[in-house]
């Protein structure tokens, strides 16, 4: 199943052959993938997946598959590459000038980069949360109304209530504002505003769902809703997340990639990536030895 397992890149001393301290290879020539990158029952795969700034490259031979349901965490050290990596996963890239993207990038066996593919019904169909909530200038309801208002989900303001209510619902906001509906988004406090962001993503019903650091600007509290939150959605949703918390990452996914200089270095379980892990970079970063 997997190719792409590398050997643990240590040093054996030949006379004693006792491991050495492993070796930190930072400028990361020919470092593979170790791990399990695949998934058996994939929502999204990614495979060989190049991504350069002109003529910088900031991804380099990504493959990776999110499984359906499956939480997966992004980590690893500040440029490495997880929010480029990410907004190749709804085409967010296509919005920046220079960006080229190769490789090949799937949602269930099809293929999103397809020139004839539309890119508003895909962003539909993967949603993604930003590092800073960023609610339009508009009413809590005109916020969650707005995805379905432009793709056309409900024929009857009563059916678009429901949707409003349901999302606002399952973003576990609809008691704080459910009497302030029509009062502006913009007014909420900042752990607020990111469950309506939330909110406004899962009105659209996407399958998957990014989320790029979506605490990183929440305190405490506010971060322990959205982890919350982001339990109870991952039943009903596949989510990819970065995160710069260890222990967010740890609490919420299933799986973790850790990237280091644009390569994916390690994916496995998470409980594996944290206690016990396959790469000395890996095992490098979580214990604080850079990054
Ligand atoms: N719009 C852009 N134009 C040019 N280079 C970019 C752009 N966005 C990112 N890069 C470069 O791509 C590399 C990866 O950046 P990226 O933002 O994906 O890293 P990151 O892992 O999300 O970092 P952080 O943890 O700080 O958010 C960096 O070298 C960065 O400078
Ligand atoms: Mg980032």
């Amino acid at each position: 199943m997997m190719e792409a397992i590398a050997e643990k890149q240590t040093t054996v001393d030949s006379k004693s052959n006792v491991r050495d301290e492993p070796v930190i290879d930072q400028d990361m020539t020919g470092a593979q993938t170790v791990g399990v990158p695949f998934a058996d029952n994939p929502k999204m795969s990614m495979r060989n997946v190049n991504v350069h700034y002109a003529d910088k490259q900031a991804i380099f031979d990504v493959s990776l598959d999110i499984g359906k349901n499956e939480v997966v965490a992004m980590i690893g050290p500040s440029g490495c590459g997880k929010s480029t990596f990410l907004r190749c996963l709804n085409r967010m890239n296509d919005t920046i000038d220079i960006c080229r993207i190769d490789g090949s990038l799937q949602l269930e066996g099809q293929d999103i980069y397809d020139p004839k593919l539309d890119v508003v019904p895909l962003r539909a169909r993967v949603g993604m949360v930003f590092q800073k909530p960023n609610p339009f200038p508009k009413s809590i309801y005109d916020n969650v109304a707005y995805g379905p208002r432009i793709h056309g989900l409900a024929m009857r303001r009563t059916e678009l209530d429901e949707i409003v209510e349901t999302s606002l619902q399952k973003a576990g906001l609809w008691n704080e504002v459910k009497d302030r509906l029509h009062a502006p988004g913009t007014g909420l406090s900042g752990g607020q505003q990111q469950r309506l962001c939330i909110a406004r993503t899962i009105a659209v019903s996407p399958e998957v769902i990014l989320m790029d650091e979506p605490c990183s600007a929440l305190d405490p509290i506010a971060t322990a809703k959205i982890e919350e939150l982001i339990a109870e959605l991952s039943e009903n949703y596949t989510i990819a997340i970065v995160t710069h918390s260890m222990q967010q990452a740890a609490r919420v996914s299933n799986r973790t990639a850790y990237f280091h200089m644009g390569k994916l270095i390690e994916v496995n379980d998470t409980e594996k990536v944290f206690t016990n892990p396959d790469h000395e970079l890996t095992e490098a970063y979580i214990t604080g030895r850079f990054g």
